[in-house]
């Protein structure tokens, strides 16, 4: 009742009078919110109250680490690491920190975000916009993580980056900055597929992919590795970097990142003429994620694990993801616009969906429909 009050709350009443101000003033406001909310320990009480929702349906042991259920933040929405004390309360399972860089960048000229609420998407235009490793690992390793953190690390977006080499030594060294922080209940995403950067340097091709991943292995990193992939290839280029992937010491893909393409057919396109600089969250990737999904999980479902991420709304959103392969699921937009009580939402409804399709886990609703 209160999750459900909570939601017509938020789209009635809040989410109106936040879209009147800018949307970047708005996310730094409430990234301070949750900070501050996450040191008090009645606070934290009261949410866990109304938002944890504990199933053993939803529970899975993936790559060593164990997820209470498998609704995760997403890439992008807690760059700054304020709110891995408040993310459990909310009822996520696990929560992504980051894109965050070898060296810090304060972001690309405002606006870095905008809101298209026709087409249920975010204009993104940050990147990476971040504290740097060496300060966030600082902040990260004294702190104790009631679910798994994922640590998402990217190339420095900076104008003296001007080569592969130089930008796979960058990615190297924040791997380094991490692993000798000792951070507890955490794993690793690379993210390889941020389209706001300077330069031409790509890990596309699996040449590029391939001495990257080289240089990863060498460092032979504690934790589990899962790649963030980019949406707008096509599915040979694709399967062409999972070979490569595949081969190296890399758990999984996440499928994945922002729209590119402004012709998407869940763009208003009268939104778009007013959009500036930047691609796109939400609505616009969720099909092409899903078909992403399905067919690495048809090729590597053995060798690698899926996080499906793109345009989930509801928990039909994210049991399609799971149906398709993915065995984790993230989130930002769809928090933004229905509020955070979805979290909550969909594991609840998660649960009953895999129960009425006779699955006694979730783990075995993984690829249903392939
Ligand atoms: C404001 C914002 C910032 C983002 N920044 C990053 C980032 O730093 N690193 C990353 O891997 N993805 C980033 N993303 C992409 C998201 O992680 C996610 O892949 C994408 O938004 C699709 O999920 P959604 O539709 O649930 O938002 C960002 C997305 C948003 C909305």
């Amino acid at each position: 009742m209160l999750i459900f009050l909570t939601g017509l709350i938020y789209r009635n009443l809040v989410k109106p009078a936040l879209f009147l101000f800018d949307a970047e003033l708005v996310h730094t406001k409430f990234t301070d919110l949750g900070e501050w909310m996450g040191k008090y320990i009645f606070l934290k009480r009261f949410f866990s109250k109304i938002f944890i929702k504990d199933s053993e349906i939803l529970k899975q042991t993936i790559s060593g680490i164990e997820f209470r259920n498998p609704v995760g933040l997403a890439a992008g929405f807690d760059y700054e690491a304020k709110l891995t004390q408040i993310l459990p309360q909310i009822g996520f399972g696990f929560g992504t920190i980051g894109t965050i860089t070898n060296n810090p960048y304060c972001g690309n000229p405002s606006p870095m975000l905008g809101r298209l609420p026709k087409s249920r998407a975010l204009l993104v235009n940050k990147g990476f916009k971040n504290d740097g490793a060496k300060k966030v690992a600082e902040k990260l390793k004294e702190l104790e993580f009631d679910i798994p953190i994922g640590i998402s690390i990217g190339r420095t977006n900076s104008r003296d980056l001007t080569t592969q080499t130089e930008s796979v030594a960058d990615i190297i060294k924040a791997f380094k900055t991490f692993e000798q922080s000792y951070i507890k209940n955490s794993y690793y995403e690379l993210n390889i597929s941020c389209p706001n950067l300077f330069g031409d340097i790509s890990f596309y091709s699996s040449e590029n992919l391939e001495e990257l991943l080289i240089e990863v292995d060498k460092i032979n990193v504690s934790k589990p590795i899962f790649i963030k992939m980019p949406i707008e290839k096509t599915n040979d280029e694709v399967l062409a970097m999972l070979e490569v992937i595949a081969t190296h010491s890399i758990d999984g893909v996440i499928f994945g990142n922002l729209q590119k393409d402004r012709k998407n057919p869940c763009l208003d396109q009268e939104e778009v003429a007013k959009s500036g600089k930047g691609n796109f969250s939400g609505k616009p990737t969720y099909d092409r994620s899903n078909e992403l999904i399905a067919l690495a999980y048809k090729k590597y479902r053995d060798k690698l694990v899926i996080i499906g991420c793109g345009g989930i709304f509801s928990a039909e959103d994210a049991y399609a993801k799971i149906r398709s392969g993915a065995s984790l699921v993230q989130l930002i937009t769809g928090m933004i616009y229905q509020g955070p009580q979805l979290i909550a939402e969909i594991n609840i409804e998660l649960e009953k969906l895999i129960k009425h399709d006779g699955y006694a886990n979730i783990s075995e609703a993984v690829g249903s429909d392939i």
